[in-house]
């Protein structure tokens, strides 16, 4: 098993780049069924969001869709801040649009929460959430459940795949879980 050392934590190899490929064929065959008709905004969640959305939207089934980018910040080593930052703003118009929200992780879901009412406030027609991991067990707000989730994961810390620790392993092929 693969294992990395990050900032004196020790991480194991969880999810294969094998297994994240068929978590996100999954997420992506759900959400190619539910917008064949209609033609989604898909907002995705920098900097966390970009891998997976990659792979995400290239394994969709003719759905015709748009992308754009958001960036926010609510997260610093292992633990939540409770506040969100809106680093880059979103630029794209929402209104009466179909949102499909892409995240990494949804963890407390004060992310989601405040992106949600964020994006209702701006018009859309609809908002839903794909993300590829989420922690049932530490959700916080009713209303940040995901409707498309690659991974449930109980309340350890990960890295790789697009997740970071303090910025840095972002690039890790799989998703690593830390061991105390
Ligand atoms: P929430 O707002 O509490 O749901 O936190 C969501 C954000 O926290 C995610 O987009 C991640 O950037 C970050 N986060 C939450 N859990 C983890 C983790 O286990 N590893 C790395 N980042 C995490
Ligand atoms: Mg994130």
């Amino acid at each position: 098993m693969r294992t990395v050392d990050e900032q004196g934590y020790h991480f194991e190899e969880w999810l294969t780049p094998a297994e994240i490929a068929k978590d996100v064929q999954q997420v992506a065959d759900k959400i190619s069924a539910d917008y064949q008709d209609k033609e989604p905004l898909f907002v995705v969640v920098l900097n966390g969001a970009f891998v997976f959305a990659a792979d995400l939207l290239r394994a969709l089934k003719d759905v015709r869709c748009e992308v754009t980018f958001i960036r926010v910040s609510s997260y610093w080593g292992m633990s939540s801040t409770g506040r969100l930052e809106f680093i880059v703003p979103l630029q794209q118009v929402v209104d009466q649009r179909d949102v499909v929200i892409i995240e990494d992780i949804v963890d407390s879901g004060l992310t989601i929460h405040q992106l949600k009412a964020h994006l209702r406030g701006l018009g859309a027609n609809s908002v839903r959430v794909a993300t590829m991991l989420f922690k049932p067990a530490k959700l916080e707000y009713d209303d940040a459940k995901p409707d498309y989730i690659g991974h449930e994961i109980s309340e350890e810390f990960v890295i790789g795949y697009g997740l970071d620790f303090d910025g840095f392993v972002r690039n890790l092929d799989a998703i690593y879980k830390v061991k105390e």
